[in-house]
């Protein structure tokens, strides 16, 4: 694996590369990552990573400081997931001044869910993916299912933008216990960790309900934030929504069950689909 840390190195190797397929992270690689990884193989002759901790996409409160770094590690399983060009930019290079010129989602999602709870995160998320798409030209981007509403906000930008990319949502990659796996698991002490599955849990049981024949989508919503309280979460939402653009269902649209609470200090999402 190829290793660039600067713009021009990066466009000379994948002059001759063929097609491109390209996942971003910002590292602290886990199964996870290396899964959009391994998928990428199917869509390209060129695997291209990238490992950059966006600063524009955290709130000011939020851990960008201390989101874990461990490049050395990360680049083993990129190696190992057959990853040919791994793009590494420090800030200067991809951010030598103030970016003044922004992606700003102007549309429902950046003021819904996460876009409601974290103002400016979407706004940071489609800028810095936008010039890592102008930097990489991919022919595929693959994005995790995991942050559903970032595929979608993503997807949006894509089209309307008119970027000749083909964007591949990814299912989610699970421990076996199924908490989704995420850099920020990281956080949770043990007993933190040992309660965190209770969130897809719930979302499980929605979805069992849903599939039952409940209709009462706000009744579900708030007995599954009960429950969390219960154990010691403090949810931000539990909300089900349409798949198409997270809006409310009506009958008929395919859902997606949306989740994100705090547990321990530690602010943890998670989705699943239902039809
Ligand atoms: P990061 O959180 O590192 O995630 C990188 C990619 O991995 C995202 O597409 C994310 O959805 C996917 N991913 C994370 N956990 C996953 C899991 N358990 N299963 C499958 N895929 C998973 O998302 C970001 O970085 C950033 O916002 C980024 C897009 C790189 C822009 O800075």
């Amino acid at each position: 694996m190829q290793i660039h840390t600067s713009i021009a190195s990066l466009r000379a190797a994948l002059r001759q590369a063929g097609r491109v397929a390209f996942a971003p992270t910002m590292g602290n690689l886990h199964a996870g990552h290396v899964s959009l990884m391994q998928q990428a193989h199917a869509h390209a002759d060129c695997v291209v990573a990238s490992i950059f901790v966006n600063r524009l996409q955290f709130g000011p409160h939020e851990d960008f400081d201390k989101y874990p770094r461990t490049f050395e590690a990360d680049c083993q399983k990129l190696q190992a997931a057959g990853v040919q060009h791994l793009f590494a930019p420090d800030e200067n290079t991809l951010y030598p001044q103030p970016q003044s010129y922004v992606v700003v989602p102007a549309t429902a999602h950046d003021n819904i869910l996460e876009g409601a709870l974290r103002p400016g995160h979407f706004q940071g998320v489609t800028t810095v993916v936008c010039k890592l798409f102008n930097i990489v030209q991919p022919h595929t981007a693959l994005l995790g299912k995991k942050d559903y509403q970032q595929l979608m906000v993503i997807r949006n930008m894509v089209e309307q933008l008119n970027m000749p990319i083909e964007v591949v949502g990814c299912d989610t990659v699970r421990a076996d216990d199924g908490l989704a796996l995420s850099s920020r698991n990281g956080y949770l002490s043990a007993s933190a960790r040992a309660e965190a599955p209770r969130l897809y849990a719930q979302l499980q049981a929605i979805a069992a309900a849903l599939n039952a024949g409940a209709t009462d989508l706000r009744a579900l919503e708030e007995a599954a934030c009960a429950q969390l309280r219960q154990h010691g979460w403090q949810p931000d939402y539990v909300a089900i929504r349409r798949r198409a653009d997270l809006l409310e269902p009506g009958p008929g649209d395919s859902r997606v069950i949306l989740a994100a609470a705090r547990l321990d200090g530690t602010r943890l999402i998670d989705n699943l689909e239902v039809t």
